[in-house]
């Protein structure tokens, strides 16, 4: 009913509108005094300290939410991540042993690849840690320790509040192995630290200004491809904005690592292509941001629509962008919980536009329970 769908045509636009609530959630009760307490997690600072790699296993959004994680946990904590999806992972004989640190990310708990992966790392004695939305679901009861994202239940198909939610638990995963196992970065760990506490605000500030977002949908209905471009956190970002795109307008949809450009993705460039850019901070990142902003002009010379997210205030990129769609400053390695707010919001009502329920794509189901 409407009333189920607080007042919205479909239950994912109610989870996209959810999203701050979903990563308070996530996140409350595990700051305290100034330190991460993981409780629910079972492992012990000395646990944490005995872990000499990480692997991240997933599938789908979850999948995206490790790569985001890599980029976080080997910067603070120096500590090597390898993120893998669930349904290579056991068949390519890796690695692993009592001091492998294996998480898997699932929002049902139920994922067929992502359980198998998790009995596979079990068996070659790596600790594995659950990170799902559901209560008491198979991949958490498997697990060794589980940290549970509050997101609450996610009904549309494809995930968003419990992607942001997966972000946020890896954050917290990676700040408490730096926090048992100390940091190089000190200054850093402790703003990130900080700000992920105040980033539910920022994602709702995102949300008052996606009305831009859903008009710029409405005029690329018609479009016949997109491509995401990003670099560093910026990549999985432009990766899940692609998927997204691909779930629910049935739209061909390709994210890039935009270092990639010249090796083969601009080959597809033509006049009209919409090219989604994923900035990074101007000033955290200059050197990427550069790199982007050169990138954006090689594209737009070879007639590509440019529809660039940036950070609010990043003039640099202006004049570039056919579009500029603006989200609110944050550090770097947080910033995906903003960004990807805006593509979720353009997927969604591209696929309205043309006429699709984005709650029931086609072909897709909530939770894949067979390989
Ligand atoms: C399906 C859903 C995706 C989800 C993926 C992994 O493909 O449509 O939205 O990301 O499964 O699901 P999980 O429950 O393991 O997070």
């Amino acid at each position: 009913s409407a009333a189920e769908k607080g007042g919205h045509e479909y239950f994912m636009l109610k989870e996209i509108e959810e999203q701050p609530d979903a990563l308070a959630n996530t996140l409350r009760g595990h700051f305290q005094s100034g330190r991460i307490v993981l409780d629910e997690q079972r492992m012990s600072d000395q646990d944490l300290r005995e872990v000499d790699k990480v692997f991240v296993v997933a599938c789908g959004s979850a999948y995206h939410s490790g790569l985001v994680a890599k980029y976080a946990i080997e910067h603070w904590c120096r500590l090597p991540v390898e993120v893998e999806l669930a349904s290579e992972f056991r068949y390519r004989d890796p690695v692993l042993d009592r001091d492998t640190l294996v998480v898997a990310v699932s929002q049902s708990g139920e994922t067929a690849d992502t359980l198998e992966a998790v009995r596979h790392a079990r068996e070659q004695k790596a600790r594995v840690l659950a990170v799902c939305n559901t209560n008491g679901a198979q991949i958490p009861r498997e697990s060794d320790a589980v940290l549970y994202t509050h997101a609450g239940p996610e009904i549309g198909v494809a995930s968003t509040k419990a992607f942001l939610a997966q972000i946020a638990a890896n954050y917290l995963v990676g700040l408490a192995l730096a926090q048992a196992r100390g940091t190089k970065y000190p200054d850093e760990v402790a703003r990130e630290f900080a700000e992920l506490e105040s980033m539910s605000a920022a994602v709702q500030k995102v949300l008052s200004t996606v009305d831009q977002v859903r008009e710029l949908g409405q005029r690329m209905a018609d479009s016949k491809a997109v491509l995401f471009l990003g670099r560093h956190v910026g990549y999985p970002v432009a990766l899940e904005g692609a998927l997204k795109l691909k779930e629910l307008a049935y739209m061909h949809a390709e994210g890039f690592a935009a270092g990639e450009l010249k090796h083969g993705p601009i080959a597809l460039i033509e006049e009209g292509l919409p090219v989604v850019v994923v900035m990074p901070s101007p000033k955290g990142r200059a050197v990427l941001h550069a790199k982007l902003v050169s990138n954006i002009s090689e594209i737009q010379a070879r007639g590509a629509r440019t529809i660039v997210i940036a950070e609010e205030g990043d003039e640099t990129v202006r004049p570039f962008a056919d579009e500029l769609v603006e989200v609110p400053a944050v550090p770097t390695l947080l910033q995906p919980l903003v960004s990807t707010v805006p593509l979720q919001v353009l997927a969604a009502e591209i696929a309205r536009t043309r006429g699709y329920d984005v709650d029931k794509p086609r072909n897709l189901a909530k939770s894949v329970t067979v390989e």
